[in-house]
């Protein structure tokens, strides 16, 4: 089965077999079946993956659909099947004025692989609004419901990439969300848009829109020139190495976390390093956010997978810091 319709990087892959999941009781089939024995695996929107080679096992396409909601005080319930466009929610909850997901409008990718990194912009991680999932257990074959401590988010991370890494499919999430809940207009792109437009008191359709025309300006649009957003993690640092490194590097871009680390904005990094813009065969590093990797034309994911060692060893000679891929290899 071809899969280059399914992978915002448009590689040209295949795999040994392919399923549309369209209904939970088909997950079930396929482990009475003895399918989840062998390797197979979970593709959302497809926009977080890297094939580098052919698969050699199942690709499970999870395509479920659905949204509802219910209100119960001060809160609202919305619960969405895995297979749902991200961005469709976004504006699903804006439409009947739900705040809370604004700030991570136009992500790309399915609700269903919202929880497993922790998706998150503009100020606002989705941890912020999880409450719970409903997965299915390769394993065991049963379906089970995880809260949120369950998930053991971190930035960028939870439990189904660490842990529990191709063990569970996420088939719907239930985001809780504040009906009076605070606006985030802190992140400073955000603020000047909102100035420019001279919109002092924004609504959530305020700035679903102003970060959408944000993203639209800087990252590629994955229906235009094949890409997965950000190739790496924004690299978290102790303040030992912290300190080092402005010492030598006084204009290093980064934020403070809790607990006495740092995390180093890696598009900084690899700019630094000459890598912004750069085109190496079909390779280009985005020339508005070095942090992104694009296909322009028909590159191979094994050739992106190169480009994306040398940038590593680079920002590694360089900063003595190790870039980590958020994109998944396969
Ligand atoms: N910067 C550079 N050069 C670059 C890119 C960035 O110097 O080429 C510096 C700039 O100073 C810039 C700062 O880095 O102000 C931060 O850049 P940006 O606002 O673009 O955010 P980011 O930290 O690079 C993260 C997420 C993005 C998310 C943005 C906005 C990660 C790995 N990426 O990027 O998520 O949209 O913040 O909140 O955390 C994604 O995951 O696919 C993604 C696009």
């Amino acid at each position: 089965a071809a899969l280059d319709h399914i992978n915002t990087f448009r590689i040209s892959a295949s795999a040994d077999r392919y399923m549309k999941i369209t209904d939970e009781s088909e997950l079930v089939k396929l482990h009475n079946q003895g399918l989840f024995a062998e390797s197979f695996f979970v593709l959302g929107g497809g926009s977080n993956v890297l094939f580098t080679k052919n698969y050699n096992g199942l690709i499970v396409h999870m395509a479920i659909i659905g949204k509802q909601h219910f209100i119960e005080g001060n809160y609202v319930y919305v619960t969405a099947a895995g297979g749902e466009v991200w961005n469709d929610l976004v504006w699903y909850c804006i439409a009947h004025q739900f705040p809370g997901l604004e700030n991570m409008a136009l992500i790309p990718g399915s609700v269903g692989a919202s929880p497993v990194q922790n998706i998150g912009a503009y100020g606002v991680e989705l941890m912020d609004v999880f409450y719970s999932c409903r997965a299915f257990d390769t394993v065991t074959g049963e379906y089970v419901t995880f809260n949120k401590e369950a998930c053991g988010f971190s930035y960028r991370d939870s439990i189904f990439k660490t842990e529990y890494k191709g063990r569970y499919i996420i088939t719907s999430v239930t985001y809780k969300l504040h009906l009076n809940a605070a606006k985030n207009t802190s992140y400073g792109a955000i603020k000047s848009e909102l100035e420019l437009r001279a919109i002092s008191n924004p609504t959530i359709r305020d700035i679903a829109e102003v970060v959408s025309h944000i993203r639209v300006e800087k990252l590629p649009d994955p229906s235009m020139i094949g890409n997965a957003g950000s190739f790496f993690k924004n690299p978290i640092i102790s303040a030992s190495a912290f300190d080092m490194l402005m010492q030598k590097f006084p204009n290093a871009v980064y934020y403070n976390l809790p607990n006495q680390e740092y995390k180093i904005a890696a598009g900084w990094l690899i700019e630094q390093c000459g890598w912004k813009g750069r085109q190496i065969g079909q390779v280009l590093i985005w020339p508005k956010q070095a942090l992104v990797i694009t296909n322009a034309g028909d590159a191979t994911g094994s050739e992106i997978y190169a480009v994306s060692e040398d940038i590593i060893q680079d920002v590694a000679s360089k900063f003595d810091i190790s870039l980590e891929r958020e994109v998944n290899i396969l």
